[in-house]
């Protein structure tokens, strides 16, 4: 395996940039693989994690939006918008979102998480479910892949079948519409949300209908660089290219289908007919992302709209929330998530079937 032999560089502490703690660590000879952003393994086995600026924040009433948020019993945070869960409220769609962070780091709690779902429930006025999966390199994929299976089931059990929800969360028992069920991520949790929708597909997985996935700046390769991860330094680009080995060790490299989707024979059974990619201009995975959203619309068969912020970097939009790209993006997002497909309408007449045999019973 490529880290075993991996030597780390002490460029950065010769030069003398080096001034946080974390730099200086990285030079230490003690360190067996350094994914910058991501984590750092030392040879005596200990794992660190580099997002710990990051603050951890509380579920909430956003004051701002009014949305309310609260952590439920699968390991996940949900929120409402606002006025959405009083007794004369329409039911919502449901976003089911993956957090980035290299498959490694992050989780729903993190506060740039936190305040993008925050903003996207009160924007595209959804609900939405705000994932924590296990993280690599302690957990390996297909960890994270077996994780939002199993949270995706635990959604399922709310929506109605034969007249009876089985969930034990309220909000969603009453309020969501299961015939505009989004899977959204970015970064490795668009790569994650591609997997569960092919998973969904594959299983013919029907208890709820996926009625469109949105993967912001995702994670996926290619077997060779393209121009735009060309574009950057040979280090970043070895960052960039060989995390997947790293956090999924039994997997096939950059020929691996669930990194790679543009080889996957089965990608027409993908379970969802509208997919949104949203792609940054500075972004050195663009390339790979215009290339999956390419072979979803011709060989796929799929409904593919690409949305690129130009002049942006990759998930500028959990860094620079507040910009006027980051709104145009969160804009885009939202309409996607408010239309309507045919299906999805035929579904719903199915739903209100359902909640009038609940009302009766
Ligand atoms: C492993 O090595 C690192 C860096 O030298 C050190 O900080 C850590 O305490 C060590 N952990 C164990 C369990 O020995
Ligand atoms: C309930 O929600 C509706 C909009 O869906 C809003 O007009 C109304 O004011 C809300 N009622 C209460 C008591 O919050
Ligand atoms: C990632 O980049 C850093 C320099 O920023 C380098 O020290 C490290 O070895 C690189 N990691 C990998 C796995 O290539
Ligand atoms: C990995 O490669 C093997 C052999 O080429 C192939 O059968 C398998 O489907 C691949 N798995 C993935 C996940 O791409």
């Amino acid at each position: 395996m490529f880290h075993k032999t991996l030597l780390v560089p002490c460029l950065f502490f010769f030069i003398g940039v080096a001034s946080s703690h974390s730099e200086v660590a990285s030079c230490n000879s003690d360190v067996e693989v350094f994914f910058q952003f991501f984590f750092k393994v030392y040879k005596n086995g200990t794992v660190e994690k580099l997002d710990k600026a990051v603050p951890r924040v509380p579920a909430s009433l956003d004051p701002e939006t009014g949305v309310q948020s609260k952590d439920t019993q699968v390991g996940a945070r949900l929120y409402a918008p606002k006025d959405s869960i009083n007794a004369s409220a329409p039911k919502a769609p449901l976003v089911i979102y993956f957090h980035g962070g290299g498959f490694s780091t992050s989780s729903a709690a993190s506060q740039n998480v936190h305040i993008f779902v925050n903003s996207l429930a009160a924007r595209a006025n959804v609900f939405a479910l705000s994932v924590d999966y296990r993280l690599a390199p302690e957990h390996p994929l297909p960890a994270a892949y077996e994780d939002v299976w199993d949270v995706l089931r635990w959604v399922a059990k709310h929506a109605c079948v034969g007249g009876v929800t089985g969930g034990m969360e309220p909000w969603l028992n009453e309020k969501v519409d299961f015939s505009r069920v989004y899977l959204a991520g970015d970064s490795a949790g668009a790569n994650i949300a591609h997997n569960l929708a092919m998973r969904v597909g594959l299983e013919n997985f029907h208890r709820v209908n996926i009625n469109g996935i949105v993967l912001i700046h995702p994670y996926f390769l290619l077997e060779q660089p393209t121009a735009s991860l060309l574009a950057v330094n040979e280090q970043m680009r070895n960052n960039i290219t060989k995390l997947w080995s790293y956090v999924c060790p039994s997997g096939n490299g950059s020929r691996d289908t669930r990194v790679n989707p543009t080889l996957d024979p089965l990608l027409p059974m993908l379970g969802s007919e509208r997919v949104l990619v949203c792609l940054a201009g500075e972004d050195p995975l663009i390339d790979a992302g215009k290339n999956y959203g390419e072979a979803l619309r011709w060989r796929g068969g799929k409904t593919v709209e690409m949305f690129v912020s130009r002049g942006r970097h990759h998930v500028f939009h959990l860094r620079q929330p507040n910009t006027k790209e980051a709104a145009e993006m969160l804009d885009r997002v939202a309409s996607f998530l408010n239309l309507r497909s045919v299906e999805s309408t035929i579904n719903a007449a199915k739903d209100d079937l359902c909640s009038a045999i609940n009302s009766v019973y």
